[in-house]
């Protein structure tokens, strides 16, 4: 039977939505008040979602101890209290748009998580607006 579990984690950060391909006046249309300059900040919240066969045995899918534990060293601690587009590699040539760093998060999770558990994502950026992925 499957089953999935959810765990929510969060991080604060600041980005900025600019496409250095784009003129300024292009990327204030595309981005509006999230291509300012001088970066922003959001409190991102997440809802990690594990999926997979339950072990009749154990009745446990997986330890929810383990998944908060791997959020917190993988997730939180690599984005937490970091510039986005400076402090972190993958957005050096990739805008952190929420969609962005919803893939992100979902690819450093799937790395690290045991290959027959199916990961999924929801990344809030601000109370109402969320994205998820996969789609
Ligand atoms: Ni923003």
């Amino acid at each position: 039977m499957r089953i999935s579990i959810i765990r929510k984690g969060h991080f604060n950060a600041a980005h900025r939505l600019f496409n250095p391909d784009w003129s300024e006046e292009k990327n204030k249309q595309i981005f509006g008040i999230c291509s300012n300059p001088n970066f922003h900040g959001h409190n991102y919240e997440m809802d990690v979602k594990i999926s997979g066969e339950l072990d009749p045995e154990s009745g446990i899918l997986m330890d929810l101890k383990v998944l908060k534990e791997v959020i917190e060293k993988n997730v939180e601690q690599r984005y937490d209290h970091k510039n986005l587009n400076m402090d972190c590699p993958e957005f050096v040539n990739k805008i952190p748009t929420a969609e962005n760093i919803c893939i992100e998060i979902h690819r450093i999770l799937k790395s690290v998580l045991p290959d027959h558990l199916d990961v999924h994502i929801r990344l809030s950026e601000t109370p109402r607006n969320f994205v998820e992925y996969p789609a």
